[in-house]
């Protein structure tokens, strides 16, 4: 042969081998568990479209977490199903309402958990919008008034970080609402609170078994006046650099594996820490293969967590946590690679 062969066969030979060499890694520390949980509920209910998804009463959410906890999962991801919605959003906001009795319950049961709470209207008000409708505008993502939505957004941070929440996550994309809520946060004493914002959030289609899980589809419209269009990428920079400079401390891409593009771009150009949602719509379609036998459900969960890891992201937020904490237990000392564990 009259030049070098690249051969990375002599690297591929035995498991141990392919360990030693593997780039990236994937634990149970990397990841955030997203939860429901319903105001006045007397016991969890399934949601068709996630199986193995609640949403959880108090209890039933305390539970799964401490199971979380227990598997080495670091966070979870919070989210309130109020019992009645209103054009003011005002669950999202008042001091009792379902996610701040909730942290305030999960804290005492988990005091080393990590409780993230997302941020939005949509769940609260009673035309779906993730912000307050402008008054006598017909419904529609462009009918959403900004502004004003600002301030109720921050006044919910400040009530979750009052419950004791130890990270706000914003996910209704209104603009400013990064800077609105960094003030009101520390205004109130709570300046060491860190905001994960979603700050490239696209309006996906992947998001339909959430919207079934919480009852939050718009009644007017859509969300494409406030999520990003899937056909850009640079403004998606444009969108983490801006929360950057407002004061986020992490920033998330979401969805997941139809942004691996845009998660790789934010960590190359940014380097803070980045998260990653595989949201509803990945998680059902992986489920909906497994339970008719088409994909190795283990195999494949595993891979596409690990593709995002791969992609960039520090944190990954999945509803398959626990699952994908449990595998990761049953693979250490197989190959793929015994993943650490953090203690
Ligand atoms: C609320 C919110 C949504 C998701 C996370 N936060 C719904 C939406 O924007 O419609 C979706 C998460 C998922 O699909 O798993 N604004």
């Amino acid at each position: 042969m009259p030049f070098p062969i690249h051969r990375p066969r002599r690297l591929r030979r035995t498991p141990q081998l392919r360990a030693m060499v593997r780039e990236t890694s994937l634990a149970a520390g990397d990841l955030i568990l997203p939860l429901f949980v319903a105001e006045g509920a007397a016991a969890p209910t399934a949601v068709a479209s996630m199986p193995g998804v609640a949403r959880h009463t108090i209890e039933s959410l305390c539970a799964t977490a401490k199971e979380a906890r227990s598997l080495g999962i670091p966070a979870i991801l919070l989210f309130g199903l109020p019992l009645a919605k209103d054009a003011a959003a005002s669950g999202a906001w008042s001091d009792t309402g379902i996610v701040q009795e909730a942290v305030r319950t999960l804290k005492r049961a988990s005091p080393d958990l990590i409780v993230i709470t997302d941020v939005c209207l949509c769940e609260y008000t009673e035309h779906g919008h993730c912000g307050l409708l402008q008054p006598g505008a017909p419904g529609g993502a462009s009918a959403v008034h900004n502004d004003r939505t600002l301030e109720l957004l921050a006044r919910t941070a400040v009530s979750h970080a009052r419950a004791g929440a130890d990270i706000v996550a914003p996910s209704d994309m209104m603009d400013g609402r990064v800077g609105a809520i960094r003030s009101a946060l520390d205004a109130a004493g709570f300046d060491q609170i860190p905001i994960l914002s979603y700050a490239a959030k696209y309006a996906s289609a992947f998001y339909g078994p959430f919207r079934d899980a919480a009852d939050n589809t718009p009644q007017n419209g859509n969300r494409r006046g406030y999520q990003m269009d899937p056909g850009n990428a640079l403004e998606a920079l444009r969108e983490v650099e801006a929360d950057l400079e407002e004061g986020a401390d992490l920033v998330m891409v979401k969805p997941g594996l139809p942004c691996l593009d845009i998660l790789s771009r934010v960590k190359e150009r940014f380097g803070v820490p980045t998260a990653a949602y595989q949201v509803s719509g990945e998680y059902a379609m992986l489920k909906a293969a497994a339970a008719n036998g088409w994909i190795d459900e283990r195999a494949a969960t595993l891979e596409a967590l690990l593709a995002l890891r791969r992609g960039g992201a520090d944190l990954i937020v999945s509803y398959a946590a626990i699952d994908a904490a449990r595998w990761l237990e049953e693979l250490e000392g197989s190959d793929p690679r015994p993943l650490p564990t953090p203690a």
